[in-house]
């Protein structure tokens, strides 16, 4: 695999270690082999630790790229279709369209859940955060499919994978009818993916529901947008949770609950939380006065990335589709839109975000397309959980499909030296 080595000298010892090339991105050094040398690598938040080799996507921070199996997120946002992505991030090619048919048909027999299900949601207080619930459901779907659980066999792979990415809508959107005390609405055969989501949000018993084509495409943009995003908290979370064994529904649940912390997946909330409390444009100076200082934990939600150093190319293709979904409901002059823009160029041009290469992510324009499309704040980070639900399982399937071992990181110890316990 490779004929490079670092050199490292330790503790008077100098070790060859080996160094691998991938197909793109910076080359990795093989520290394994450390262990036995005695001395481990120190690296909290993984900063520069590559914990895997994956094919399914890569990222540039510094030059804002993404890619999906080789794809840029921006032709697969304009020319693809979330079911599309989510096939090629699973099988690592694009289907042809006899593939994409039954892909499509295959997902379309998976939407309903179990109706013994439903019973889990009014164990919840109507308002519970709907990811409480999404993190409660989610993982107790493993005690509906004991028929295909063996994550050896391949097709248990598959149709577990079928199953997710039907049925996360379905309890997506029941956790929305939920909160509202309206009935759940059953998803339907006729209608496209995202339409189908909107239908299950927003339709009723009482009367006919035709969701709104360009809605729906932007609904369906926002999917693509948060399918996958390499190895992120909530992804590693998932793959160190499979590294155990665990079952598939118990893994996506742990990656649900990585995700909603709001310097993850549930910066989309705080964004929206953020532009309600900024409230006027003339309120943005001090706002990012307080972003700026060390002693005020208040930081500018939507911006900054661990990876990305230029503009994550997301929020490029967000802001686009904000303008778009703005303009389609007369909402152009939106005040919060109108904040936002200007929060980002004031936000550009302060030397503070310009030296730390903060830039908007994907989660700061999201929010307000949401918000016009009628989902309320509480909301956002599920439709991120919906749409990621693919980036977790893939990456789940590469690691489960491949060779792995459990993951178990070691520590720096800085606690007491061994003492005795007190003679009584
Ligand atoms: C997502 O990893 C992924 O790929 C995630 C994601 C995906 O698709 O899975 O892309 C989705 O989670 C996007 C990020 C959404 N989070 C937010 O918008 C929350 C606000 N952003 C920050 O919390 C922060 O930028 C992070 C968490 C995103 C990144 O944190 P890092 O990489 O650990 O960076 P850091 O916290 O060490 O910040 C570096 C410096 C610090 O200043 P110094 O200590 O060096 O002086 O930049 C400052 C930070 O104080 N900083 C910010 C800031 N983000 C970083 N200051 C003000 N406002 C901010 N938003």
């Amino acid at each position: 695999m490779t004929d490079k080595t670092a050199t490292l000298s330790v503790n008077g010892k100098t070790i060859e270690l080996p160094v691998y090339s991938g197909t793109e991105g910076p080359d990795v050094i093989d520290v394994r082999g450390l262990v036995a040398e005695g001395v481990f690598t120190y690296d909290p938040g993984f900063v520069s630790t590559a914990s895997c080799e994956s094919k399914i996507t890569y990222i540039d921070g510094g030059k804002g790229i993404l890619l999906h199996r080789g794809y840029p997120i921006e032709q697969l946002a304009e020319k693809s279709t979330y079911l599309e992505t989510c096939y090629l991030l699973l099988h690592g090619e694009l289907p042809t369209p006899e593939q994409y048919t039954e892909f499509e048909n295959t997902i379309k027999n998976h939407t309903m859940v179990h109706e013994q299900l439903l019973k889990f949601y009014t164990g919840f207080r109507r308002d519970a955060h709907p990811m409480a619930i999404m993190v409660g459901v989610v993982g107790a779907l493993s005690a509906f499919y004991h028929d295909h659980i063996d994550i050896s066999n391949p097709e248990d792979r598959e149709i577990t994978a079928h199953r997710l990415i039907a049925k996360i809508p379905t309890m997506a959107a029941m956790c929305y009818k939920y909160s509202v005390g309206q009935p759940f609405m059953y998803p339907r055969k006729d209608l496209d993916y995202a339409s189908n989501f909107l239908y299950m949000m927003f339709g009723t018993p009482t009367e006919e529901y035709k969701p709104n084509p360009i809605l729906a495409r932007a609904m369906d943009k926002i999917f693509i947008l948060h399918a996958d995003h390499e190895q992120n908290a909530s992804t590693s979370t998932v793959r160190l949770a499979g590294s155990s064994g665990a079952n598939p529904f118990a893994c996506i649940a742990s990656g649900i609950a990585a995700l909603w912390g709001p310097a993850h997946g549930g910066a989309n909330e705080a964004v929206l939380n953020m532009l309600n409390e900024i409230g006027s444009e003339d309120r943005i100076p001090e706002f990012i006065k307080r972003a700026k200082d060390k002693n005020d934990p208040f930081r500018l939600m939507g911006f900054g990335h661990r990876v990305y150093k230029n503009f994550d190319p997301r929020a490029k293709v967000m802001k686009q589709t904000c303008d778009e979904v703005l303009s389609e409901l007369g909402l152009e002059d939106s005040p919060l839109f109108r904040i936002a823009r200007k929060l980002e160029q004031i936000a550009l041009e302060d030397p503070y975000f310009v030296e730390k290469k903060l830039y908007p992510n994907v989660d700061f324009y999201s929010g307000i397309i949401l918000q016009a499309i009628g989902i309320p704040v509480s909301m956002f980070t599920v439709i991120f959980a919906l749409a990621r639900t693919i980036g977790w399982y893939s990456h789940w399937n590469e690691m489960i499909s491949g060779s792995y071992r459990i993951g178990r990181p070691r520590q720096l110890y800085t606690g007491e030296h061994k003492r005795d316990y007190p003679k009584a």
